[in-house]
Formats: C-alpha cells, structure tokens, sequence
C-alpha cells in the first residue's frame, strides 16, 4: 500500500458542544448514544496505475457524510469496522487497550470484504489523533470510557458488483457506560432457533456490518421474550453454542473449567475473549476453547456441573448471563456474585485498562 499525506496535517476542528452539555452526557453516557465532536478520515483510491494508497488523513468536525447514492457500501454492504475504547487514568493520562490487536482483525475483516488494508501505525495513529482532539470527552466513572469506532466503507459509485475502487475509513467516538444501560446485571439471553448468524466459508468472523444486520430479527425475537441479546448455535455442526448477537460467550464449571466455543471460522476473534482466556490462565484455571453444543449445556445445568455463563466483548466489557430462555423453558444460572470468575476478571480487565492493575501483558498504549 503506498500512504501519501497521511500525516493527519489537517485539522479541522471545531467544539460545538459546550462544557456544560458535555458534562450532563458524560453523568450517564449509556451506550451509542452520543458522539463527540470530532472524526478522523482517510480515503483510499487507485491510482492511474492501477496501485492503491491511502491518502488525505485529516481530523474533520463529527457530521453527515456525503456520498453518492449509488456507492457500493449503500447497495452491495461492502463494509468492516473495529470496536475498542480509551480509558482515563487517575493522572488524567488516556490509554488504550490491545489497539494492535484490533488493528489486525480490521485488517483480517478487510481481506474478506475485499478491502484495503489500514498499516497498524495508521490505524493507531488514527485514534490518537481523534482522541487529542477529543479527549475531554473520556469518561472517568466505574465502567466508563470512550468508545472508539474505526470503519472503512466502499464509496465509489458503481453498480457492479466487484470491490470498489474508491475507499473512506473513518473513526468515531462515542462516551460509553454500561451497554445494557443502567448499573450492571445479569441479563437474560434468547436462543434463536430459527436463524443462524454464520456460516461455514461466509463472513462469521469478520467484523463486518452485514454479521450485525443479519442478527436483528433474532434480535427481535429475543427483545419480544424479554431477553438483551440473542445466542446462535450452527446447526450444521451438532446444534454447538457459537456466540451472541454482538458478544463472545463463556462457561465455567463448578471443577474451575473455564470454556469458551474454539475460533471456527464462524465466530468473531474478541479481543477481550482472548485477554479474558489469557487473564483465567494467569489465574492457573483450565481453558478450553472448543466445541460446547446446548445439549452439554442443559445437561451441565441439569447435574448442576454448570457454575456460570457470561458475555465478553469490548462494548459488553463482562456481563454475567443469568438466564438463557428457550421456546421450551429456560436455563437459569446461579447469581453471580462479586467472588464470582465472571465478575472477579471483571475488576482485574477494568483495573488493568484504567490503570489500577498492573498491566503485565503489555496491552495498554499511551493515546
Ligand atoms: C464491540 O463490543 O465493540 C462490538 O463491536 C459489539 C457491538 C454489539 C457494539
């Protein structure tokens, strides 16, 4: 890839947002719902010569993005995006957590969707410069943080279908507490019998848009039975527990198992998946990433072997799932107090990326 200008020399910035209103929205920010003042934009394209190269990295005020209604990611979904976050520290310092890693899968996403790859520097960078911009914006309460959302989308105007040939990447930012919102509880699940997320060769463990579209009726499913999230099984493959509609998903057993579906292809590779398989290790507990099917998991429920189930992901951070409802009946797990696995990796991940943990892993870069 060649990489002209991207220096992010310009800067565009303006802060509409007053002190005071930023204040009210960072008491209770939620998850989603509001966006900073600033985003950070690269575009790609071909050249004459048929080479691409990132070009133009600038830092421009948050805002509608024109484009032309025909471009591909508006017809064909030719598109992938990044989920981590910037904490505060209590020097004020703001860090983030394993960005390498993020920017690796993006560029993972990118070889599937048959889009350009970002270089990792410019992918950090890129966060960097939103949050200097932003920075005020970094929450500081229990659970809080900034949530960052690099995405890359095909804009070129062309109705056929092959990869575009004109590229954005951009990144947002968005204050973020608890993505269930309110204080943190268990939440109840929905098994979704009726869809599947991914299947095998497809795009299950891109973090593409079109994974997340697919999820929504299930979704729906799951809001109608009371339940926050949706649990997919690949039916093609012994009815064996995949993940969540936005999360990776665990089990521990009353033996300190700790067990997690094995990466197949089908399914995300979390970054807080694999700090939570590497913290449990740490910790000396057995991890086991493989097949789990939902027959194991009613039977462990059933000879009470089954100690709790919870969710990961950068947005969900950990949250214990108490109760996973089925068109026949439900699965229930045992509260999950503060000496719980769940919620004991809990405080060491948020000690650690807030600064209170040693990091011994290295995974917290300087913003
Ligand atoms: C994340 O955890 O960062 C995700 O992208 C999942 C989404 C449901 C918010």
């Amino acid at each position: 890839q060649n990489a002209v200008g991207v220096d992010f020399a310009q800067r565009l910035t303006e802060n509409p947002t007053t002190a005071e209103r930023r204040a009210a929205i960072l008491e209770d920010p939620g998850f989603g719902n509001y966006f900073t003042d600033h985003t950070a934009v690269i575009d790609w394209s071909i050249d004459a010569e048929g080479r691409g190269g990132w070009h133009q990295a600038r830092i421009e005020p948050y805002g509608p993005i024109a484009m032309d209604p025909a471009a591909a990611v508006l017809h064909y979904g030719q598109e992938i995006f990044e989920g981590l976050k910037a904490y505060r520290h209590a020097d004020g310092s703001v860090w983030t957590f394993r960005a390498e890693a993020n920017a690796h899968r993006f560029n993972r996403s990118a070889k599937r969707l048959a889009l350009p790859e970002l270089p990792p520097e410019l992918f950090v960078e890129s966060l960097r410069q939103l949050v200097s911009v932003d920075k005020e914006w970094v929450p500081s309460g229990e659970g809080e943080a900034l949530y960052l959302r690099p995405f890359m989308i095909a804009t070129e105007a062309f109705l056929g279908v092959r990869p575009a040939r004109e590229v954005s990447y951009r990144v947002i930012a968005s204050p973020a507490g608890n993505y269930f919102g309110g204080a943190l509880k268990p939440v109840s699940i929905w098994l979704s019998e009726h869809f599947a997320r991914a299947g095998h060769g497809g795009t299950g463990e891109a973090k593409c848009g079109g994974n997340y579209a697919a999820s929504l009726a299930a979704q729906l499913e799951a809001e109608a039975n009371g339940c926050k999230q949706v649990l997919f099984l690949d039916p093609f493959n012994d009815n064996a527990v995949e993940e969540l509609g936005g999360m990776n998903i665990f089990f521990v057993f009353t033996d300190g198992r700790l067990v997690t579906p094995a990466l197949n292809g089908n399914i995300l590779h979390g970054v807080t998946r694999d700090s939570v398989l590497q913290l449990a290790a740490d910790r000396g507990l057995t991890v086991e990433e493989r097949k789990i099917t939902i027959d194991e998991w009613r039977a462990s429920v059933a000879d009470g072997t089954l100690a709790e189930v919870f969710a990961c992901g950068t947005a969900a951070v950990i949250t214990p799932i108490g109760e996973l409802k089925t068109a026949d009946g439900s699965l229930v797990s045992p509260d999950a107090g503060p000496e719980s696995v769940a919620m004991s990796i809990r405080e060491q991940l948020l000690g650690i990326q807030t600064g209170t943990v040693e990091d011994l892993h290295g995974w917290l870069t300087r913003l």
